[in-house]
């Protein structure tokens, strides 16, 4: 494009996504009338939960509907920093916490508070696409430690640690892991905190997925780690809330403080009314507590259904003990994942996400988060592509 809206570099140096042509073409098939089912999308089919809704109602209803303070209203920042030591035994003061708009922004916030152009980055592989994307926009170097699905895509600290260069600067870790739904053991995270110490890395640790824990033990890095850690977390995926846009940060007083600085120039604070409701998410534990077990045990029956369905298809699909995904090896349908992921589409009438921005070649990935009955028919359309 030449012009007066001649694009930034920066802008330019987003690397299109190569599965925009398969949502495309789920898209095109529904309108023209094709019953398509989703098994692309990474949010909770669960309603927000009523008490969190109500909280909401009654902050619009107050008048709680004003600019907050850049890093949150001070009610929400001691709840996050109550939930913090109460879940999982970090102690971030309620001034080393902040509240943004989503877990993106957390985390956007934070790469741009920390990275300078050459940083290098270590990001386990296969890993969300934002990470490596929002790395490279401020100009530091993501760096993937490649995973296996045959170790059930945990995380080799002696991997990790190969990579390091006198570059390096961060780690980013996911667990449970998007896409692979990987929980890493409390003594890969000691080891992963020990070439952190060696090497005196940042770590940055996603646990958006918390919540969604199935066989395993989910460990939070920053007890191994407290001063080389900074912690994202968010209401998305925990308390279906992801159209809320809340998510937030607990780190050393100076981190956080240069994430309020950079978001006072951009967003200023996170939606007033959706900061009430997550206090209320937060506080109401025996409501919160309900929802998250009744969303767990469903999840949990429907991952057991979707793992034992695709292997029994021949499609060799790991079990993952978090999160709501599962990566399929698609290579008996074709071997590039690109491919695979459209004749799933085209003659399964199944959305699926190739590998390909996941740095997961062979592979799809499956959310299921969606009803048993979905599963169910996904699992009989797979079947009769194959067969
Ligand atoms: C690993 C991971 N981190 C962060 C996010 C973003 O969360 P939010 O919707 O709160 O911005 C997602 C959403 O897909 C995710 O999968």
């Amino acid at each position: 494009m030449s012009g007066p809206f001649l694009l930034s570099e920066r802008a330019l140096s987003l690397k299109p996504s190569a599965t925009v042509a398969v949502t495309s073409r789920a898209l095109e098939l529904r309108r023209q009338g094709v019953d398509v089912i989703s098994m692309s999308v990474g949010e909770p089919d669960f309603d927000t939960p009523e008490h969190v809704k109500a909280a909401a109602i009654a902050a619009i209803e107050s008048g709680k509907t004003k600019y907050t303070a850049v890093n949150g209203i001070p009610e929400l920042r001691e709840a996050i920093s109550a939930k913090f030591a109460r879940e999982n035994g970090l102690e971030y003061a309620p001034d080393c916490v902040t509240v943004t708009s989503g877990g993106k922004q957390a985390l956007f916030n934070a790469f741009f508070a920390l990275l300078n152009p050459g940083d290098e980055v270590l990001i386990p592989a296969p890993y969300w696409v934002s990470y490596p994307e929002m790395v490279a926009l401020t100009g530091a170097v993501p760096v993937a430690v490649p995973t296996t699905p045959e170790s059930g895509f945990l995380l080799d600290p002696d991997e990790l640690e190969a990579r390091v260069t006198p570059r390096t600067r961060m780690i980013v870790l996911n667990s449970p892991g998007n896409p692979t739904g990987a929980v890493f053991p409390p003594e890969v995270l000691l080891a992963v905190a020990a070439v952190a110490q060696r090497h005196d890395l940042v770590i940055v640790t996603d646990e958006m997925y918390e919540h969604l824990v199935y066989d395993a033990e989910q460990v939070s890095i920053g007890l191994y780690a407290p001063e080389h850690t900074l912690t994202i977390n968010g209401a998305s995926k925990a308390y279906a809330m992801t159209g809320w846009r809340i998510g937030y940060a607990g780190g050393s007083k100076g981190v956080i403080a240069a994430m309020n600085a950079l978001q006072s120039q951009s967003t200023s604070n996170a939606s007033s009314v959706s900061q009430y409701a997550t206090l209320a998410a937060l506080s109401d534990q025996a409501h919160t507590a309900a929802f998250v077990d009744m969303a767990r045990a469903a999840y949990r029956e429907r991952r057991d259904r979707i793992v034992s369905g695709l292997n029994g298809l021949g499609l060799r699909t790991p079990t993952p003990q978090g999160a709501f995904y599962v990566m399929a090896d698609t290579t008996p349908i074709h071997p590039d994942e690109l491919e695979a992921a459209r004749r799933i589409l085209d003659d399964a009438r199944v959305a699926v996400v190739p590998g390909t921005d996941f740095a997961a070649p062979g592979q799809v990935r499956l959310s299921y988060a969606t009803s048993m009955a979905n599963i169910e028919e996904v699992l009989r359309r797979i079947g009769g592509l194959l067969g």
